[in-house]
């Protein structure tokens, strides 16, 4: 059997991670353990009720307003003991937050294997997002596997010296749990989502990016209140992130008007289905970016860079920034320009075709000698990667 122990901290990991654990779960050459560092404490457990998961280890090192040097201590140092007392063969990590950063260097310290899910995204922007592209960089020089979402990804990874045998192409897992939480005539948990008037068209809205905190998420919310101003058929759905450096500034800016409704973090299969039902996403989110194309919604990205381009090069995501007059002009185009809308609303899948799970754990059984063929890669994206390489060559 392969002892296997899963880490995760934070939402986005968790709603990642579920469909693997299932995965792995049910598998007999597999022993999962699970530990949550619960960086994220009412946000993670929402994802694991959702998906009934009972990690057999939990660090309950959320503080409010963490500053990254505790959190970052608090994992390496707490982390250790479930090592010393679980021995895996190898440690699962996700993404790019400190709680990935820091347990695969928790386990680097304990000579364990480290495997990498969602590997390989980059920006080449050291502070953008911050701290995330440096988690990722320096989570991906602890690992031993990398199981990159794109052969994009992959190719960052190559270009950093990651021997090719090492990293496997397997499609996002997010894709994967869209599939259990995506339903037609769903009845959401969070009541005020079934009162809303879907006849207007719903715009979804999340952010919470650190580099954005300050004067571009004050930006962001004058654009959102403008185009509140200016169209009267259409409804802002913004559930807030609980970080008081997001929080507080949203029910400051933007609570009280007739068509922005703010609630607290929802459930992810609320979210994923209020997204079905919207017209427009508008985000600084990274899994955001992921979803809603597969769900054939345009997304406008309040960031300057993005770490996922398939989308942008499938012409379903825009990167906006966080200028208060670009962002308007560009919600305002796709608000009355049918064709322009139309070009961005279609249903495309760079990031996965719901098997990423299947290929991670076909890949762990190969890696550890118990399959003789390598997994098949998960080509969904090749024909955006050939995009940007005629991109790049006509630039040349
Ligand atoms: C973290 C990750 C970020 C990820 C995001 C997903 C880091 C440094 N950042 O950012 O990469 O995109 O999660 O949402 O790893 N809080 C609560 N309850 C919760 C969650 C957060 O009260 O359930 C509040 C606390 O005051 C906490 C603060 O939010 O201190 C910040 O949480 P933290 O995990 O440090 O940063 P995020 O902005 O959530
Ligand atoms: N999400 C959720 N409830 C919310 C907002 C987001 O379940 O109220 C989900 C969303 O669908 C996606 C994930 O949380 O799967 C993204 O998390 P977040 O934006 O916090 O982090 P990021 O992806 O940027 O790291």
């Amino acid at each position: 059997m392969i002892k296997t122990l899963i880490v995760f901290g934070t939402r986005p990991e968790a709603i990642k991670m579920a469909p693997l654990i299932k995965e792995l779960q049910s598998d007999s050459h597999f022993e999962v353990r699970i530990c949550v560092t619960a960086q994220h404490r009412q946000m993670l457990d929402q994802v694991l009720d959702i998906f009934k998961i009972n990690p057999d280890y939990d660090l309950n090192i959320m503080k409010q307003n963490q500053s990254l040097y505790s959190l970052t201590a608090d994992v390496i140092i707490k982390f250790e003991e479930v090592l010393k007392k679980e021995k895996p063969d190898i440690v699962l990590v996700h993404g790019d937050t400190t709680t990935t950063f820091a347990s695969a260097l928790s386990s680097f310290y304990f000579k364990t294997k480290v495997g990498h899910v969602e590997a390989g995204l980059r920006t080449y922007n050291k502070f953008s997002p911050f701290p995330e592209e440096m988690n990722r960089k320096l989570t991906a020089v602890l690992c031993d596997i990398h199981f990159a979402p794109t052969r994009r990804a992959k190719l960052n990874l190559l270009n950093e010296g990651v021997e090719e045998k090492d990293i496997f192409v397997t499609g996002n897992t997010v894709i994967d749990t869209l599939k259990y939480t995506v339903k037609q005539n769903y009845k959401f948990r969070e009541p005020i989502l079934n009162e809303i008037d879907y006849t207007k068209r719903i715009i979804t809205l999340t952010a919470h990016r650190r580099e954005n905190f300050g004067k571009p998420l004050e930006n962001i919310f004058e654009a959102v209140l403008c185009l509140a101003d200016s169209f009267d058929d259409i409804l802002f759905v913004y559930p807030v992130h609980l970080n008081p450096n997001v929080k507080d500034v949203a029910e400051r800016v933007l609570k009280g008007h007739p068509r922005i409704i703010l609630t607290g973090p929802i459930d992810v299969d609320d979210m994923h289905n209020l997204m079905a039902r919207s017209y427009l996403v508008l985000t600084d989110s990274g899994g955001l970016q992921e979803e809603a194309p597969s769900l054939g919604k345009p997304v406008v990205v309040l960031r300057d860079t993005t770490e996922r381009p398939e989308a942008v090069l499938a012409n379903t995501v825009k990167v906006a920034g966080t200028d208060k007059e670009r962002i308007i002009e560009i919600v305002e185009k796709l608000l009355t320009d049918k064709e322009e809308y139309s070009k961005m609303a279609h249903a495309v899948n760079p990031y996965g075709d719901g098997f990423a799970s299947r290929r991670i754990k076909d890949a762990l059984l190969y890696y550890f000698g118990y399959k003789k063929e390598t997994p098949e890669e998960f080509k969904g994206s090749d024909m955006y990667v050939q995009k940007l390489y005629r991109r790049v060559l006509k630039a040349d």
